[in-house]
């Protein structure tokens, strides 16, 4: 039987360079004491989560586990939660409900939760009144500590709660299962200073905190000698890279560029308040970096982005766009929106309709204002209703996928570069693969072109692919 909670909350600590040391005695540990045993992880939310959960399935095939999509056969399963949204949070708290059953059919399962969410003292507390069948909580700061934690519930069946309330050091050279052999993401800064009045990140993550360049560069040379053609560099606000270190991200973008081997380049997320001239011209000048930027608008309403604390104007953003357009003719622009924020009405939604317009964006992502406790935006007048919202959020849906289907149209007939990355979802007897500027493209091929980039004529489009031929 479970005893009370195991824990060791919301410490402050600082990592030394012997805690990766700390945790390969406890990976050895698990390894020696475990006979064959499966593992599965449920990643909700953004590129930063996914790339997390590499690390954490690094760890776990470090300790001897396999990794399986069969819920009936795995020992551990860990969800890798996001809060953004109160729709993750809610899906979140439905499988573990789910869970509690297939832990009575298994009761050697190991239930594990980590992430965002876990990062809120509120979430925290409910999974310990109401779901006491998981195993192990952890928080984003320390990631790095599941060997220990892991072995600690091992020998003790206990809960075992271990949330950092922040984190002063990076912890670099965590093991990583890669999803494919020739793409990668790499993490160049964590955290976010901007609080956006409706985000909970910076809540979440923290302050911002860049990774040494050296560490970066040598990480993207290891993954470059591993076969590694294309790299993500992921941050919450990249081009804020390196500002307490002295060093741009211009200056990071052109090192990279340098790396013989690497092919291509891309990075996420941009905020358009810091991107600067200095990084217009690098990109430019780097031929690696592709021709795609995603750059979040929220709203194309100055009364809203105010309220958002967004920190530009609709103008401003329209003649950044316009200046790179000029500069690199051939760039797509991709966003994000968020629709009925408090206070908004239809004539502000009407401007973010009439700004996709004059953008003209490969895509929108679109999503529909979600309340975060102990962010500004929840205690602001003006709430807006779902059913309003929704009518919003389908009126905006119709002014993007037509522009959407122009780009791609305007594609037709021209020769690309393609990064083969698999075989398409729907069709098996195609290749599903993506352009320079992040466009997919699916085309007949033998599936030993994957991780190869070739050239593809584009013969047709859909309004979110096209399709091409090899030539
Ligand atoms: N409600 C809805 N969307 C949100 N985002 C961030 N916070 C919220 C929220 N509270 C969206 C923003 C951001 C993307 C990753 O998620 O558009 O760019
Ligand atoms: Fe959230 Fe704004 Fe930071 Fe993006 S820039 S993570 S939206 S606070």
């Amino acid at each position: 039987m479970k005893k009370e909670g195991f824990c060791l909350e919301r410490k402050k600590i600082e990592v030394s360079e012997s805690e990766i040391e700390i945790q390969e005695q406890f990976i050895e540990k698990i390894r020696q004491n475990t006979s064959e045993k499966f593992f599965m992880i449920v990643t909700y939310g953004c590129q930063m989560n996914a790339h997390d959960s590499e690390k954490l399935a690094g760890m776990l095939s470090q300790m001897g586990y396999t990794e399986t999509d069969d819920k009936s056969k795995t020992d551990l399963i860990l969800y890798n939660t996001c809060c953004v949204r109160e729709n993750a949070e809610n899906r979140v708290f439905g499988n573990l409900g789910y869970l509690k059953s297939l832990k009575r059919s298994n009761k050697n399962l190991k239930i594990i939760l980590c992430g965002c969410m876990m990062q809120q003292d509120a979430v925290v507390e409910k999974v310990k009144q109401s779901y006491k069948h998981v195993d192990i909580i952890f928080g984003t700061y320390n990631l790095h500590r599941l060997p220990q934690l892991l072995w600690t519930n091992m020998e003790t069946n206990n809960q075992i709660i271990d949330v950092w309330a922040e984190h002063k050091e990076i912890v670099e050279d965590l093991p990583s299962i890669r999803l494919h052999s020739f793409k990668a993401s790499t993490n160049i800064m964590y955290g976010c200073n901007n609080y956006c009045t409706y985000c909970i990140v910076p809540y979440v993550r923290g302050r911002e905190r860049s990774r040494r360049m050296e560490d970066i560069l040598k990480d993207i040379k290891d993954l470059v000698s591993d076969g590694v053609k294309e790299i993500t560099l992921l941050g919450q606000n990249v081009n804020s890279y390196g500002k307490e270190l002295q060093v741009t991200f211009a200056t990071l973008i052109r090192e990279i560029n340098k790396i013989e081997g690497l092919e291509r380049i891309r990075f996420m997320t941009s905020h358009p308040k810091d991107l600067s001239d200095e990084l217009i011209d690098a990109i430019v000048d780097c031929e690696k970096v592709c021709r795609h930027l995603h750059l979040p608008i929220q709203s194309g309403s100055n009364a809203i982005l105010e309220k958002m604390n967004r920190g530009y104007t609709r103008e401003y953003y329209i003649s950044l766009i316009n200046k790179i357009k000029a500069k690199i003719p051939d760039m797509l622009f991709t966003t994000d929106i968020i629709v009925g924020f408090p206070s908004e009405t239809d004539e502000d939604n009407d401007k973010t309709i009439s700004l996709m317009k004059e953008i003209r964006f490969s895509n929108a992502y679109t999503f529909l204002y979600s309340p975060r406790s102990g962010t500004k935006a929840t205690t602001m007048d003006g709430q807006v209703s779902e059913e309003t919202a929704t009518m919003r959020f389908n009126k905006l849906l119709g002014a993007i996928k037509p522009i959407s289907n122009e780009i791609n149209q305007g594609m037709k007939g021209s020769v690309q570069k393609v990064l083969v990355e698999s075989l398409s979802k729907n069709d098996d007897k195609l290749l599903s693969g993506r352009l320079d500027n992040n466009l997919i493209v699916h085309f007949q091929g033998e599936k030993e072109l994957i991780g190869n980039i070739v050239e593809v004529k584009i013969t047709d489009c859909k309004t979110f692919y096209l399709i091409g031929e090899r030539i």
